[in-house]
């Protein structure tokens, strides 16, 4: 089978992801020229939005990663948030930049910036390549945010359907008959 075959149509474009990572990549640099941070890359929708926007830093960043869950195999959110694997080093201190994918309703980043701020990180930030806010049932506020995207279920560049459709180079719209059946 073909992943492209059950996209609706392309959201954002391999070029405009470019562009995108380009900008939060030179603020991100401005930002944090001599605080060495921690960017945290909470797994796995974030890996590629992680490597893509690194190397394009000319900056000394740390790059660490945990694993929390919040969906299972659905697309709603269960609001249930799990750490699946925790950070390796210690955040006291330092200055933390978690790594999303998407923010969505918010439970996510508003449980690891509540665990963050008990581990005595002496800044936490939150860059997200996409911020869905029409679905949002907490307050948290992104720093850096890539772009808006609308209530649509949205896969590729990392964000998956039932662990499928990662691999896809842009953010597409999934056909609804997909995730229906
Ligand atoms: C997605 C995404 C965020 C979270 C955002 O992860 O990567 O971590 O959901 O949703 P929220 O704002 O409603 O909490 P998911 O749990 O699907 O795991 P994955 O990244 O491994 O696909």
């Amino acid at each position: 089978m073909r992943l492209s075959d059950d996209i609706e149509k392309v959201l954002i474009s391999e070029e405009q992801l470019e562009q995108i990572n380009e900008e939060l990549a030179a603020q991100l640099s401005k930002d944090y020229a001599d605080k060495n941070p921690i960017f945290v890359c909470v797994l796995k929708g974030a890996v590629l939005f992680l490597t893509d926007l690194v190397r394009k830093m000319d900056i000394p960043v740390e790059i660490e990663f945990m694993d929390v869950s919040s969906y299972g195999d659905g697309i709603k959110s269960s609001g249930d948030v799990k750490i699946l694997k925790d950070l390796d080093v210690s955040v006291a201190g330092r200055d933390v930049v978690f790594i999303e994918d998407i923010v969505d309703t918010g439970l996510t980043l508003a449980a690891l910036t509540e665990l963050f701020k008990t581990r005595n990180a002496k800044s936490i930030k939150i860059c997200t390549l996409l911020d869905k806010k029409e679905n949002r049932q907490v307050n948290v506020k992104s720093d850096y945010i890539g772009t808006t995207v609308p209530n649509e279920f949205v896969v590729g560049y990392g964000l998956d359907y039932a662990e499928k459709y990662r691999n896809l180079p842009y953010i597409g719209v999934l056909k609804p008959e997909i995730y229906q059946n």
